[in-house]
Order: structure tokens, then sequence, then C-alpha cells
């Protein structure tokens, strides 16, 4: 990956140690067999997997920990599990409660639920920020809701979520009225980005690829008893298949290695460098669009630093988020772009899972261009994007 790459949110590349531990731990090989490092590679699956819980758990509540392929079957395993104890085992309808911007894992597994009868779902959509708001999941709970499905960081806007506000409703409603309604956090895209709020959730995803790791590689935590999504010994039984002992010596060194660089003062850098051509628009701020340049910003002060979330207009018209994306990679950068004007013509459902489900208006959604900070990013390289940036036109 070259220095110019601004799309940290979909994959945070590998170090050169990274990569050194990967190999290192693929000559391990199946750490089921009898051999030396077999046993070596059992202590650091041990390890790895008591580092998370102890970042995890507090004095109040303890974590366990399953290694799953990453994210998507971290999420899975979750809604499994529901489906598997109400509907398998009880013969009751379960509820879930998901916001419209939860990663497709999730999204399109409850679609299919909803669609076949299996599960009925509330959907909540976002602020124009990414922000969903507690209160709006709390007001669609039902006597059957199993379960409530949140990220802990908007991938999109860097939006960060009040978990620890929504857990204490879940508190208050299981205390007052003996009603468990269960919390699960998507943490992908928060890992090692906020300080986690201590004992919310009663099961959080990761995936270690968010944070230097190989792909391929996730955790899910959870409080209580799980049904495994894939059977076999491995994982206490919770999660079978033989681990994959190169990704999880890779993840470990980053685990203890990993520190996002304090980049604060990056998102205003980089404003202030495209303010030399557009006009920086807060969201919130907009009244009619006029033919002057201008970069529409739907990241605010709730969302992360390391996120810039926009919509490029020029003479009047928003640019489709997948052309920019395009110019600025013919010129060595790599940004990311939401669902975009690709997703035009697609119908409502398929919007579920991206800023695409919220209320901005979907003229401004076909430009969505998202620029995303990384441990290599620099004030020398933000001047060079802002540069090539601003002499986006149409005839590029
Ligand atoms: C918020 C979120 N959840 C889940 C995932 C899926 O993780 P994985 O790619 O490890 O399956 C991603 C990956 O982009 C993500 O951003």
């Amino acid at each position: 990956m070259d220095e110019s790459y601004f799309d940290n949110n979909a994959n945070c590349p590998m170090t050169t140690q990274a990569i050194r531990s990967y190999i290192m731990g693929c000559k391990i090989g199946n750490t089921s067999c009898k051999t030396k490092l077999a046993e070596y590679g059992k202590q650091l699956i041990k390890e790895f997997k008591s580092h998370l819980a102890n970042e995890f758990s507090s004095q109040s509540s303890t974590y366990k920990v399953i290694i799953t392929s990453g994210g998507s079957e971290s999420n899975s395993t979750v809604i499994n599990n529901y489906v598997y104890e109400w509907k398998v085992k009880r013969g009751l309808t379960p509820h879930f409660v998901c916001s419209t911007v939860e990663h497709p894992s999730i999204t399109d597994y409850l679609v299919k639920l909803q669609r076949d009868e299996v599960a009925s779902v509330s959907w909540v959509k976002p602020l124009p920020n990414g922000k969903i708001l507690v209160e709006e999941l709390i007001s669609v709970i039902v006597p059957n809701t199993a379960c409530i499905f949140l990220q802990s960081v908007n991938s999109e806007t860097g939006c960060v979520q009040n978990l620890a506000g929504l857990q204490a409703h879940l508190n208050v409603i299981r205390k007052t009225l003996n009603k468990n309604v269960a919390l699960h956090v998507d943490h992908v895209q928060g890992f090692r980005r906020i300080k986690y709020p201590n004992g919310v959730g009663d099961t959080i995803s990761i995936s270690l690829h968010k944070i230097g790791a190989p792909l391929g590689i996730g955790v899910l935590l959870y409080k209580h008893d799980i049904v495994p999504l894939i059977a076999g010994k491995q994982n206490d039984g919770k999660r079978g298949g033989t681990y994959n002992i190169g990704a999880i010596v890779s993840a470990s060194e980053v685990l203890n290695t990993f520190q996002y660089k304090p980049m604060k003062h990056y998102k205003q850098y980089l404003l202030n460098q495209l303010s030399q051509r557009f006009i920086i628009l807060p969201f919130m701020k907009i009244e009619a669009l006029t033919d002057k340049p201008t970069l529409i910003v739907f990241s605010d002060e709730e969302c992360l630093p390391h996120t810039l979330f926009l919509s490029m207009v020029l003479n009047g018209k928003v640019v489709c988020g997948l052309i920019v994306k395009e110019y600025m990679f013919q010129n060595n950068f790599t940004i990311g772009t939401g669902t975009a004007c690709s997703n035009e013509s697609q119908d409502k459902s398929n919007k579920l899972g991206s800023m695409a489900s919220s209320s901005i208006p979907d003229v401004l959604k076909t430009g969505f261009i998202r620029i995303s900070f990384g441990s290599d990013t620099n004030e020398k390289l933000l001047k060079r994007f802002a540069k090539v940036f601003n002499k986006f036109d149409f005839s590029n």
C-alpha cells in the first residue's frame, strides 16, 4: 500500500513487523497436533484471548473470547444465537432493533429474517452526522425484543455513538420491568479509537485488520453462553475450525504495539487546504446549492478526527462520489465512497448498511466520499492531496 492511502476505515495497512509475525505464525501449523511449535501456538492463543478479555472485562462484568474469521462472522454469530434461542428452541419470533447504518453482515442477515418472517425488525435511521438517538432505539422496544444492534463508531462519518447511555436505559428496563433486552456492539470501527465504556454490551465484535493485523481474523466477546455458528472443539466448543495461527500471532503483535496517532488537527488542516478552492459548508448550514464550488461536510464535532465524510458540489450540481474517487485514484490517491451514484436505481432496502439510509436528501447522497486518515498521514501528504483534489473538474 503506498503512502497516498486515505481509506484507513476500510483497512489499516500491515506493518513490516506484523507481516513478519504472520509468516512466523504460519510455521506453527495446526495447534491440535502434538509438536513443540503447536504447544507454543496454544500458549499464544491463550494469551491473545486473555489480553482481549482483560481489556474489556471489569469487576462487575466478565467477557469470554471467541476467535472468528472477522467482524462479519462475529456479527452473524450473535444473530444466529438469538434466532436459535428464540425461534428454534422456544418457537417464538424474536424482534430486533437495529440502526440502518450497521454493517451489511448485520443488516443483510436481518433483512432476510424479516423477509422470511423468522424475526421482526425495527430499523432506526441516523442523523446526518451518523448519530443514532438512544431514545429512538429505546422507543421501539416491544415485549419480544431480543437484542439491539449498534456500532460504537459510524464507519462512514466517524460519529461516536452513546453506548453508555443506551446500556443505562437497558439496565433500567432490566431492573424495573424484569425484562432482558440484550445489546450487541459492533466495535469494529471504534476499537482502539475510542475508550470503550466498561461492561457495555452483552456481545462485542472486533475485526483485527482494522488495526493492522492480517485480513480474516476477528473476535467475538460474550458475557453469557452463546450458540456456535460453526460447530467444533476449538474456542471452548463455541467456534470450531482449525485456528488461523499465522493471523493470531500477527494480531497478538499488533494488539501489543498498535496505537492511533493523535490526528486531531489533520481534519481542520485538510479543510483549510481545500478551502482554497471550495466553500466548506457543514450540512446543517445548507440553505440552497449555489454555483460556487462547495464541499458539504457531514462529519461534525461528534465524529472522530480521523474521518471526513462529504459531498462535492460544482456548478450547482452534486458530483458523483465514484467519479471523484476515480479521479483521485488516477492521481494515486485512494479514498472511499459511500453507496454513491451507483446505487441510485436500487430499491430502498439496499440502502441499509450505509449512510444512504439516512435522511440526507438523495441528491447529496450521490456525492458521498470518505477520506480517512491513518498512521502515515502528515501535513505534507495532506497538502499534496488537497492540491490534486482542488484541481478536480469534469474535464479531468
Ligand atoms: C463496522 C464494521 N463491522 C463489521 C465489519 C466486517 O469485518 P470483517 O471485514 O472482518 O468481516 C466491518 C468491515 O469493514 C465494519 O466496518
